[in-house]
C-alpha cells in the first residue's frame, strides 16, 4: 500500500540548512531560512525567555493536559500588543488560542475559513511558500494578485483589483508586517485604503502577522491589523511568537477570531478546538508558558523589548549597508534600505543563485530572497563583493 506513495520533493527552504551545513568552506554564509543573528552570525536564546524558563522549571508543578486551546494566559497576555492596550479584546469581539507556531495557526484560520464557506483564498504573489502548500493541501483555490510593483513598492492597483473581484467565499491573506519574501510593507495610507476597500467587500481578512515587532516598532507593525480589524465585522489573525520571541523551534504561535457579534465567538472558537484536537491534539506547552512568564512580569517584559530593539536597530543597520553599495554589478541594492523585517528580494537569475552558491558558498532562497541577518560586519563586505561578481 504505503508504496503507492509518490517521492515529494524536500521543502526548498529547510533544505538549504543542510545544503549550507554540508558546505566545509569557512567563510560560507548562511542566509536561507528565517532566523535572526546577531552581529557576531548566533541566535541566541532570549535573556528574558532564558530568565522566564528557570522561573518555569522552578514553579511548573504540573504538566498534565491543557486542553486542544493551550495556555489561555498566553493567549491573552499577547492581545494588548497584537489589538492595542486601550482594548484587547475590541468590546468582546476577539478570542483565541494557542498554536504550534505560525503554521499552526494558519492551519487552523484557513480549516476554519474552510468550515465557514470559503473555497478561495486571495493572495499576493510572492509570498511564503507554506500559504500556498497549506491551501493545496486543505484543497482551497488560490487567487494570486501581483505584490509588488516593478519600483519596488507595493502594487495598490493589483490590492484594489483582487479586492474588487473578490466575493462571497473568497478569503484575503495578508501579512501583517515585513512581508515575506520581499521586505516591502504596505505604507499606513495603503493600509487605510484596503481597510476601507475590505469594509465594503465581503471578503474575509487572514492576516499573517509573523514579524511583529522586526520591521518598525511593536505598535507601528500593528497598524494595518488594526486598521483592518476596525473595518470589517469579521477576520483571522495568525500570530507567530518563533521570531519576536526567539523560539522557533518550540513552536510558539496563536489564532485570534474577531466576529460582529460576541455571542457567536464561543461557537466560532468551538470549530478551532475541534480542529486542533483532530490535528495536534493540544499545543506544546514550553514556549507559550515562558511568554506568559515574559509577558506577567514588568522587567522581564522591558528586558523582552529592549533585545527586541537592538534586533530591529542592527538588521536596520545591514539595510542601511546593502542600501549604501547602490548599484552592484548588475544590480541595485538601495531598495533593501526602504524594505522592513528579514527579507529582502535581489533579483537574481537562477543561474547567479547557482553561482552565488557554488563559487562563493552564500546560500539563499531560489527565488534570490536574502535573510538580511545572516550579514554581519565580519560577512557583509564579502556578500557585497559576490553580488557584484556574479551580476556583473
Ligand atoms: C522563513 O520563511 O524562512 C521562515 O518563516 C521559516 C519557515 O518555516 O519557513
Amino acid at each position: 500500500m504505503l508504496t503507492n506513495l509518490q517521492q515529494q520533493p524536500a521543502d526548498a527552504l529547510l533544505a538549504l540548512i543542510k545544503l549550507h551545513n554540508d558546505d566545509p568552506r569557512a567563510d560560507k554564509i548562511d542566509l536561507g531560512v528565517g532566523v535572526y543573528r546577531t552581529g557576531q552570525g548566533e541566535t541566541p536564546v532570549f535573556g528574558a525567555i532564558k530568565a522566564a524558563e528557570q522561573k518555569l522549571v522552578e514553579t511548573q508543578d504540573s504538566k498534565a493536559y491543557l486542553g486542544p486551546e493551550g495556555d489561555m494566559g498566553f493567549v491573552h497576555a499577547l492581545m494588548p500588543y497584537i489589538f492595542g492596550k486601550q482594548d484587547p479584546d475590541m468590546g468582546g469581539r476577539i478570542e483565541g488560542m494557542q498554536t504550534p507556531g505560525g503554521t499552526g495557526s494558519l492551519r487552523l484560520a484557513l480549516a476554519m475559513a474552510q468550515r465557514a464557506g470559503v473555497t478561495r483564498v486571495i493572495a499576493g504573489k510572492p509570498s511564503w511558500p507554506n500559504h500556498n502548500q497549506i491551501c493545496k493541501d486543505l484543497g482551497l483555490d488560490v487567487v494570486e494578485f501581483n505584490h509588488a510593483a516593478a519600483d519596488g513598492t507595493v502594487d495598490m492597483d493589483a490590492v484594489r483589483g483582487a479586492i474588487a473581484a473578490a466575493g462571497e467565499g473568497d478569503a484575503i491573506l495578508l501579512h501583517g508586517c515585513c512581508h515575506n519574501p520581499t521586505g516591502i510593507d504596505y505604507s499606513h495610507e495603503n493600509w487605510d485604503e484596503i481597510a476601507d476597500l475590505l469594509g465594503k467587500s465581503p471578503v474575509l481578512p487572514i492576516i499573517d502577522l509573523a514579524y511583529q515587532g522586526l520591521g518598525q516598532g511593536m505598535e507601528e507593525d500593528a497598524y494595518g491589523l488594526r486598521r483592518v480589524l476596525a473595518a470589517v465585522p469579521d477576520a483571522l489573525v495568525c500570530y507567530s511568537c518563533d521570531k519576536n520571541f526567539g523560539l522557533y523551534r518550540d513552536r510558539v504561535g496563536a489564532l485570534y477570531a474577531m466576529t460582529k457579534v460576541p455571542a457567536d465567538l464561543t461557537k466560532i472558537m468551538s470549530n478551532g478546538h475541534a480542529l486542533a484536537r483532530a490535528n495536534w491534539s493540544q499545543p506544546p506547552d514550553h514556549g507559550g508558558a515562558a511568554v506568559r512568564l515574559v509577558l506577567e512580569d514588568e522587567a522581564l517584559t522591558a528586558m523582552w523589548l529592549d533585545e527586541l530593539d537592538q534586533m530591529r536597530v542592527r538588521m536596520r543597520q545591514v539595510r542601511d549597508k546593502l542600501a549604501a553599495a547602490g548599484v552592484t554589478g548588475g544590480v541595485d541594492l538601495s531598495p533593501i534600505g526602504g524594505q522592513n523585517g528579514l527579507f529582502s528580494i535581489i533579483p537574481f537569475t537562477p543561474e547567479q543563485v547557482q553561482e552565488m552558491r557554488a563559487k562563493h558558498g552564500i546560500y539563499f532562497a531560489g527565488s534570490g530572497r536574502i535573510n538580511v541577518a545572516g550579514l554581519t560586519t565580519g560577512n557583509i563586505d564579502q556578500f557585497i563583493a559576490a553580488v557584484a561578481d556574479v551580476t556583473a
